[in-house]
């Protein structure tokens, strides 16, 4: 029987890019053998941002279903993935006000030996993919976790070409997720489940 592994996708997205990635790799995870939990985190833009932009308030509807990330998830997964679309080369302020609301776990020393690891999507071809992964991971060193990050491992990471983390061009709104973001995604995913049942069985 394998080791069982809990594993939280937790995202951001406004117009939905990150949210198919997230899918993605949530079936891909599921299909590995791990328990799942898809979580979105709390909006902080004012609604009237949200109306004024018919992408972003269709995302709001399509994910009406997917519930709200709490620090709990984090608490009760072996592995995380979050996943943020740049925000001026960075993580979005959404995501990260969700990473600091882990400070009472991050406390208690129940964010360590965890495995971590990211996706993003940019408007722009060098719109800063790697930058805000690194700036994801530059948090998980602080929580002791460890990094899987899915590096040129799988003929699909060649394609994708991005071994930080799977990451999408949306080409300002035009690009949808296509199967070469799909197939890095699945990789990652897999790797990540895989590597969190290895330092689960051996801990
Ligand atoms: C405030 C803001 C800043 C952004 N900064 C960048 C950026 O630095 N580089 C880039 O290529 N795209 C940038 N974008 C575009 C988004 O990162 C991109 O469209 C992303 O794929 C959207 O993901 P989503 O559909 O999940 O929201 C920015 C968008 C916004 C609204």
């Amino acid at each position: 029987m394998p080791t069982s592994v809990n594993l939280a996708v937790i995202y951001y997205s406004a117009t939905g890019t990150i949210a198919e990635i997230a899918k993605e790799m949530s079936v891909a995870a599921e299909k590995a053998g791990a328990e799942v939990r898809l979580r979105k985190v709390a909006e902080l833009a004012p609604q009237s941002a949200v109306e004024q932009n018919p992408a972003w308030a269709a995302n709001v509807r399509a994910t009406v279903d997917i519930s709200l990330a709490e620090p709990e998830d984090v608490r009760w997964a072996d592995a995380v993935i979050f996943g943020s679309p740049t925000r001026f080369g960075n993580v979005s302020a959404q995501l990260k006000q969700f990473m600091d609301t882990l400070g009472p776990l991050y406390a208690q020393g129940l964010l360590a030996d965890k495995v971590y690891s990211g996706f993003t999507s940019t408007g722009t071809n060098h719109g800063g993919h790697e930058s805000t992964l690194i700036a994801l991971y530059n948090s998980v060193h602080h929580f002791g976790g460890v990094i899987v990050a899915p590096g040129y491992t799988d003929p699909a990471k060649f394609a994708d070409g991005n071994p930080y983390g799977t990451s999408h061009t949306d080409a300002n709104g035009t690009q949808p997720v296509h199967d070469v973001t799909r197939a890095s995604a699945r990789v990652q995913a897999e790797r990540v489940v895989r590597f969190a049942r290895r330092i689960k069985a051996e801990s």
